[in-house]
Order: C-alpha cells, then structure tokens, then sequence
C-alpha cells in the first residue's frame, strides 16, 4: 500500500489556515486569535515551527505549558493541527555547545548563529538532537486529538542545502564508498586522469571546496547529490519516529515549488503527502504560469494525487527587492489556482502580521490593523467562499501532457562552468516549453524521465543531458504504444557519471529520435539567429546543434541564419503507434507554441487558437463530475467559450455558451464526467494579449 493511502488526513473539508506563532505573542491575543480565525473559516493551523528554544529553554529542561495551552484552545474551536516537530532552527544553547555543527560555506567560513537554519545536515549531534526532539513532541502530542499532520522541520534547504565543512566530507566520503565501493571505481568514475586529479586515499577526497580553476564536473555532481541525499537522511530520521510513535498520522515536509537544490522525487516517496509554498511575485505579469508548473509538479510527485498548498502570501512577501502587495482579488485567483491544480488547501504564512522581527513587513492573514486591514477581509471571504468548493476535495486533475522534471539533468547541466554554454538554464528551459503549453491550453503534470506515461498523450523532455537505456526504453514505448514525445537540446549527452555516451549525443535516445548531434552551436545571444518552422521564422538567440537525420527522420525546422542555415532544426521521426521530435534549438514563446502546436494537432489533441497569457482552465474530475476551473489571472475582463448548463460552483448560477470572467475573476464549473476534460476557449475577439507578454 502506498504511504499516502495508509495515513490519509484525517480532515473534513478543504483546509484553510496557516503558520501560527502564538508563542511571539502575550497569550493575552490568543482568544482574539481564535475567534477570528473561527470567522475566517480556519480549520487547519502549523505551529510551532521555530519554537525549539521556546519548548526546550535549557538542555533538558522542557516547557509545554504554552504549548499544552494553545493546542487546547484551539481543539476547543475545531481548528486542527498540523504540528511542527520545531527542529527548523537549533537554540543556541547547542549551537554554543557544539560549535562543530554551525554550516560552512564554500570558502571555508562558518555560518553564524542569528537567522534559522544554522546547521550542517550531517552533524551527527544535530541530528542525535533532532531525533530527541522528534521523540519527544511525537511522545507529548501523538495521543492529541487536534494533530492531523505533522509538519517536519521547514522548506529543507532553504537557506542551508549544502555545508562544505569537515564533518560534511567525511559524510561524503562514505557516500562515495556507498556508490562506488572502492577508489579505483571512485577514480574511474570521476575520470581522474584530467587535470590529475587520482585520489591513493579516501581521506584525501574533500567537499568541493573553492579551488583554483573548475573543479571535476562528476564529482560536482556528486556534491549535488549526496547534498541532497544528506538532508533526505535527516528527514528520514523525523519520518521513522514518527511513524514508528504515531502511526495514524500523515507526515510531510513543506516544498519549495521547483527547486533545483533537493530531488523532490525521493522527498515525496519518504512522506504521507505533497505540501508546497508558493510564491508567485505580484509584480511579475505572468508569475501564474510558473505558479502552475510548480502545482503540477507537487501533484506529479505522488502520481496525481491531491496535494497542499501549505505556505503563500496573502498579499506582499518582505524577502524580494521589493516587496509589491497582491491588488484586490490577486490572493483569491492565486489561492484558487492551487485548489484548480489539485492543492485540497489553501495556507499562508502567516496568521498574525509580526510586530517584531525579521518578517514584520511580511502580509499575513490577519494584517497590522487587525480585524479591519484588507488581508484579513479578502481572506476571511475566502475561507468562507471555499465551503462552496468542498465537492472538489480529493478529485484529481487530468492533464494530457506532462513535462520531465530530472534532477540529475539539472545539476549536471548546472553545477560545473565547463559547458557548451553558460547561457543554458535548466528551469528556464522546463519553464519555457511549459509556458508554450499553458498558451494553447494545456495543464502539465510533472514525470519522471522513467514514467509512468500512460496517463498521458504528449510527453515533453525539456532536457535530459544525463539519460540512461532505463529511461530511452520507458520514453520509446510510450512512443511505440501511440504516445508522442518531444525532446529538447543537449539531451542525451553524458551518463550518470558525466562521461559522454559513445557517439556523443542523443546517446540512448537516438535510435528514438533518428537523429545524431555532431556539434553543440552556442550562440553569443545574438538576436539575429533564426529558425523557420511551417514557413514562419522565429528567434532562436541561443542555442543551435549541428545534427544529422537519419532517413526516415523528417525535417519539419532548419535553421535558417548563421552557419548552420539550411540544416536541421526541429525533426520528427515516427516511432510504432506514435512519434518522436527532437527540438534542437532553445526557442522562444512563439516558436515554442508552433512546433507544440503541430505536435498536438498529430495527437488529435486541442489547441487554443486565441492565445492569452492571464487565461487559464484546469479540470479536477471525481468519479462522476468534471469541475472545471477557468482563471481570469489578469486584469481585464475575458469572454470565455463554456459548456451550457454547467453549475458554477461559485456563484451557484447555470452557464450559457459564453461567461465573462472579470478581473482575476474564477468559475468552477461542474459538468457530468466526460471521456475527455472540457477543453475551453476564448471567444475571438481582437483583445487577445498572446504571448508577447510572456517573453
Ligand atoms: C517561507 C518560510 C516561512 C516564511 C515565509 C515568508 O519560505 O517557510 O517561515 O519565512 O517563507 O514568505
């Protein structure tokens, strides 16, 4: 049985909250906390993530007294807990104790006590301490009828996802005898003969500490990896506690959406369920977009299943340059955009706006004036608004098309400066080739590159620069059995240990593509490179390959400037019931929406013909019922093409052919489940803003 299904959470309705920190106030607020919270329709709050010091004030000297007191009152007001294990930040009574377990950056310098997170995720006394604490709260508050989740530690890897200190080498060292067994299989993975590099000794293999010129790339990658894997370890320690004491209650750790320094992958097969936070920036027009490969990445994490949205903001952040507030509206139509790709939850750090401290200036759900400040009005008629959403809980998303996300291929192609290019961006790629696929209409699951794929029509691979014959035999039968995957450059170039495939590139997916790679072409971002594609150039101002076809490849883009006018750009080769592109160049919004355009047209899929950037529709399905949510993100109105008849949820009204969203307006039409979801449109009109805007 899987995790998740054995420890569901055990809450009756969309949850809707957030951090609460009542231990930064007198307790005097906390009634006041709790009828407000009550008239906000909050059922669900995370506390007492930062609170070490507060619960354990001297070594071994424990105060649950406060502790005792808020979780009572807030089981008297039927708001549950999702309880935090408080060992996201030391006290500084064990810092002090032992100093050895302060983070070290790469030039050798230890990170000092006065923020959070000040610890080395291998330090063997952080982590005795960390279990103790486990231990102890899961011992208290297991039996606690209000805890329905336990929070473990917070967003891993935030400020500290790497420590290049002693005690961290010595924890890659035996990370590195676990994967290669010996030093001659060290030395022959890590290609040692380059530059000297051999190691005689294990001990004298140390963190990728800074050094005179570019380090071993594979052995960068290994920094990557045992880095991530290292806080995976610490995570696993709270996992087992606290199964192991309370074995009815789910456990998850917050995401940080797509974040490149921890394989999420492995985190979420260690958790009960997915809880992300999210941040799309108020000041960036088209933050939605990447807000939505975030969500579908949290609910490809467990293969579809619903997931939380844990942290967000009710209106402005105070960690960014500039700190822009949500205008009226924007946090319901960012907060319902998680619920529309599969989050049962809407959370926000935080409760109460700080009176003190590093997040002071930070919106929270209940501002600096109270009951009257706007957040606390806009929020409280969500969590009242949401009640009316409540048959989407626990329903899932269909997506037809769903996107690679690959750790390996991210570090590799991002930890070492020796590259083709320092102009490739792993996240700016994926982030592309799903905005082009947000444009004419699709929502996109996260995979990984060995599937499952059987849910899905399309399979893109922004990039897959370390591919192995696992992964080219999944992606070849989906292709065989009628599923159509697109490719992108510079995949299918190293193996797991960064050595160059025989032949150099697709490597194992060449007899797929029916392409070979003689060169990677960068350009120096010159505006004037272009591509033609079904007759209409487009910018291509980075990347070009030199590729040969194989013959029963077809040509569907060349190059059409520079060196490489007139070669290949984009092919298409069939492979048994389906296809299999390959898209060599790294293109923009507009070329990305043709090439995808084509290949959806092949899949007898739908595609938006008006594009709009701020328009948006996400089905979740029950066994029955389609709800299909349709997201106005910007700010003036849309005239939507919908299903007659269809319920909407949120106004209670019955839809004719066309429906005006207005500014960040939402519906959520419900409609009989059908074969396929609802697939809806903009009505033509000579207002569209295309994608232009999303460049
Ligand atoms: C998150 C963090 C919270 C709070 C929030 C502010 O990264 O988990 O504790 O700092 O950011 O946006």
């Amino acid at each position: 049985m899987t995790p998740d299904l054995a420890r569901p959470l055990r809450l009756e309705s969309l949850a809707y909250g957030g951090d609460y920190n009542p231990d930064q106030w007198s307790e005097d607020v906390w009634d006041d906390d709790i009828r407000l919270m009550q008239e906000a329709g909050v059922n669900l709050v995370s506390l007492p993530i930062f609170s070490w010091p507060q619960l354990e004030p001297e070594p071994g000297v424990f105060d649950w007294g406060w502790l005792d007191r808020i979780l009572a009152k807030l089981w008297d007001a039927g708001i549950r807990i999702d309880l935090a294990t408080a060992t996201a930040t030391p006290p500084s009574w064990l810092l002090r104790g032992h100093p050895e377990m302060m983070p070290m950056d790469a030039d050798g310098c230890r990170l000092e006590f006065g923020s959070r997170q000040t610890y080395c995720p291998s330090s063997p006394v952080w982590r005795e301490n960390v279990a103790r604490m486990t231990r102890a709260m899961a011992e208290r508050y297991g039996d606690h009828p209000g805890v329905v989740l336990w929070h473990i530690s917070n967003e891993y890897g935030d400020h500290t996802s790497r420590c290049w200190c002693p005690e961290s080498a010595r924890h890659f060292r035996r990370w590195l005898q676990g994967r290669y067994g010996d030093l001659d299989g060290l030395n022959e993975a890590w290609g040692v003969n380059v530059w000297g590099q051999r190691y005689t000794s294990w001990d004298h293999i140390e963190t990728p500490r800074r050094a005179p010129g570019p380090i071993n790339p594979t052995k960068l990658l290994d920094f990557e990896r045992f880095s991530s894997d290292a806080l995976l370890e610490l995570f696993r320690i709270e996992v087992d506690i606290l199964h192991e004491v309370t074995p009815g209650i789910p456990v998850t750790t917050n995401f940080m959406s797509m974040f490149r320094d921890l394989d999420y992958w492995d985190f979420a097969a260690a958790e009960d369920i997915v809880t992300d936070d999210a941040y799309p920036d108020p000041a960036d027009p088209i933050a939605h977009v990447g807000a939505a490969l975030n969500y579908g990445l949290m609910r490809g994490l467990k293969e579809g299943r619903p997931w939380l949205l844990l942290e967000s903001s009710a209106s402005a952040t105070s960690w960014r340059d500039v700190n822009v507030p949500k205008p009226p509206g924007k946090m319901r139509v960012d907060s319902l955009q998680a619920v529309a790709h599969g989050s049962d939850a809407v959370m926000f750090f935080q409760w109460r706006q700080a009176k003190y401290g590093q997040e002071k200036f930070h919106s929270s759900m209940l501002g600096h004036r109270g009951e009257a400040s706007r957040t606390y009005q806009e929020t409280k008629a969500l969590g009242l608004e949401l009640r009316r959403l409540e048959e989407v809980r626990g329903t899932r998303v269909r997506s037809r098309v769903a996107l690679v996300v690959d750790w390996d291929s991210w570090w590799g192609s991002s930890a070492t400066e020796s590259l083709p290019s320092q102009r490739l961006n792993w996240a700016g790629q994926a982030r592309a080739w799903h905005r082009a696929m947000h444009l004419i209409g699709h929502p996109v699951d996260a995979v990984r590159a060995t599937g499952p794929f059987d849910a899905y029509d399309v399979v893109l691979v922004p990039n897959l620069y370390i591919a192995d014959a696992a992964q080219a035999a999944a992606l070849t039968a989906f292709a065989e059995a009628g599923g159509h995957v697109v490719v992108g450059p510079f995949s299918g170039v190293v193996d797991d240990t960064e050595k160059v495939h025989d032949g150099g590139a697709p490597g194992p997916l060449r007899a797929l593509l029916g392409i070979e790679v003689d060169e990677q072409w960068p350009h120096v971002d010159d505006a004037r490179e272009r591509i033609t594609f079904a007759g209409v150039e487009y910018a291509n101002p980075t990347w070009a390959e030199w590729i040969e076809t194989d013959a029963a490849t077809e040509v569907r883009g060349r190059y059409t400037t520079g060196e490489l006018a007139g070669r290949p750009a984009v092919t298409r080769r069939g492979a048994g019931a389906g296809t299999a592109w390959y898209v060599s160049a790294i293109l923009e919004d507009d070329g990305l929406v043709a090439v995808f355009r084509d290949v959806l047209a092949g899949a007898g899929l739908p595609v938006r013909e008006v594009l709009h950037v701020d328009f948006e529709s996400v089905t979740r399905s029950s066994s029955d019922t389609d709800y299909t949510f349709v997201l106005n993100h910007g700010r003036d109105p849309l005239a939507v093409v919908v299903p007659e008849g269809a319920r909407d949820l949120v106004t209670g009204a019955t839809t004719r052919t066309t429906m005006t969203l207005d500014r960040y307006g939402v519906a959520v039409l419900a409609t009989p489940r059908a074969a396929e979801p609802p697939f809806l449109t903009l009505s033509p009109q000579p207002t569209d803003r295309p994608i232009q805007k999303a460049g």
